[in-house]
């Protein structure tokens, strides 16, 4: 038995709030799962591609000890579900992410950090931006010479993990290059091997900090990147040349931090505001370019060309609802219903103008391209359509065509949830919709899940491979695929 197949202390999760209200994000498909399995011969309707090798993984939160107060779905610990595929046969495996303060809680047997959403004042540890929430590596997941990084959105540590086994390997600190911490969402050029990162805080200027990764896994740059006060960036863009981070007008209200509360506001009054830094230069040499305001959680890719950066994402119009919440929870609630569209925007270099406009209506989020084009112009991206449900959940697969507007949808039917949907190259693929999506689709009425295979060609089509498995994979945030022969390049094979 290796370490990670030891049973652990699981507390039994508790469906309320300090209000006693139920939270939906600790019920239904939503409830933790209490193990960590390992998989093999696995019911399979339809077929496994035999031309599909390499491992999906997909993290997100899963409660182990109940907290004081709210739990907010960016405070359960970290857990990847990874399926490997190989010669036409699928293996199932899950686990924790080992973090510092899992082991800490693992010590302790109980919760000992509050959630987000509560005042961290007595909390044990927490980021290195003084910030005492609980870094639980739970939100992005990215494959880098030869490691799985899992990264938590308010920054903090990327925990290595190997691909395959799931064994947290430690936090990264890159051959000790790392000072300070990374958000979720860096971005990896599979040409060059590099790793392009920022980190965010409320500690003073600058704000932000931007930094890359080598190919030979050092940090080589980092630099101090000014915004006019602390904001909540998720996500960044990259070309080959540059990169785009962004200081969007939401903000967290610091008045309220200091009194021990999470309070964020969007800032009608501000604009949108997008930095192209070229991407081994200095803070000083960032371009803003100014735009509508709006919220972004994710870029769909960006790319050069001519003159102008082109860059697509998926944008909230509104963040910030204006209805009248009959309690917190239910406030928390709205904010985690996204409302967002893919969009487009232009900056020209030469003029420093913006250019911007919607290129769909549909609502859709945790849009992924195929890796090999990040920061290359693509024509389609693989989006999750957003369910009308309270929650987060997603009732579809979208393939957007950004050069004809047109889709190709698979919906999963009712009670059925997928998760983001990487491409999956398929051996000896040769573009973009040479391949596969995979998806964790949970079913509510038979309180299972499946990983879903669908043919990038013909989405609509529906999967043309379903490995189901005997319980739920808990909805969760990101996802990646590792092709196979990444993996034997990076020693996994
Ligand atoms: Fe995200």
């Amino acid at each position: 038995m290796t370490r990670n197949e030891q049973p652990i202390a699981v507390a039994r999760v508790a469906a309320g709030t300090e209000e006693d209200e139920p939270n939906p994000y600790l019920m239904g498909v939503f409830e933790a799962v209490q193990d960590e399995l390992t998989l093999d011969d696995l019911e399979v309707i339809g077929e496994i591609p035999a031309d599909l090798n390499g491992v999906f993984l997909r993290n997100g939160p899963n409660r182990r000890f109940p907290a004081e107060g709210r739990y907010h779905m960016f405070d359960g610990d970290g857990m990847i579900h990874a399926m490997h595929f190989e010669n036409g046969k699928a293996r199932y495996r899950n686990r924790y992410v080992r973090t510092a303060a899992f082991h800490e809680e693992s010590k302790a047997g109980k919760a000992l950090w509050t959630g987000v959403m509560e005042n961290p004042a007595n909390n044990p540890f927490g980021n290195t931006h003084g910030l005492g929430i609980k870094d639980s590596a739970n939100t992005d997941v990215l494959f880098h010479r030869g490691k799985v990084l899992a990264t938590w959105y308010l920054c903090g540590s990327p925990y290595a993990i190997d691909p395959l086994s799931l064994e947290t390997l430690g936090a990264e600190n890159f051959l000790g290059t790392l000072d300070g911490d990374m958000m979720a969402h860096n971005k990896v050029d599979e040409e060059t091997g590099e790793l392009l990162w920022f980190d965010y805080g409320p500690d003073g200027p600058p704000y932000m900090r931007y930094g890359v990764v080598g190919p030979e896994g050092t940090v080589t740059h980092v630099t101090g990147v000014d915004i006019p006060g602390p904001r909540l960036p998720h996500d960044m863009a990259i070309t080959p040349n540059y990169s785009i981070l962004m200081d969007l007008p939401l903000i967290q209200d610091q008045e309220a931090r200091a009194a021990g509360k999470y309070r964020i506001f969007f800032e009608r009054s501000l604009p949108a505001r997008f930095g192209v830094i070229p991407r081994h230069g200095n803070g000083d040499a960032i371009r803003w370019f100014t735009a509508d305001p709006c919220y972004i959680y994710h870029v769909v890719n960006s790319w050069e060309e001519g003159e102008e950066i082109v860059l697509d994402v998926c944008r909230v119009k509104n963040p910030q609802h204006q209805a009248t919440y009959t309690s917190k929870l239910a406030q928390m609630l709205a904010y985690l219903r996204l409302n967002a569209h893919i969009y487009r925007y232009r900056f020209n270099l030469r003029t420093g103008q913006t250019t911007e406009g919607p290129l769909d209506d549909d609502n859709i989020e945790f849009p992924s391209v195929d890796s090999r084009v990040m920061g290359r112009p693509h024509r389609y991206s693989y989006d999750m359509h957003l369910a009308t449900e309270q929650t987060l959940l997603f009732d579809g697969l979208v393939r957007f065509d950004s050069q004809t507007g047109q889709k190709q949808e698979h919906f999963f039917g009712p009670g059925r949830y997928g998760s983001e949907s990487p491409f999956a190259a398929r051996d000896g693929s040769t573009g973009e919709t040479d391949g596969y999506l995979v998806s964790f689709i949970n079913d509510e009425r038979e309180n299972r899940a499946e990983c879903a295979i669908f043919d990038a060609a013909d989405v609509s089509a529906g999967p043309v491979g379903r490995v189901l498995l005997p319980r739920r994979v808990p909805p969760g945030f990101h996802a990646t695929w590792v092709r196979a022969d990444q993996l034997r390049e990076g020693g996994s094979l």
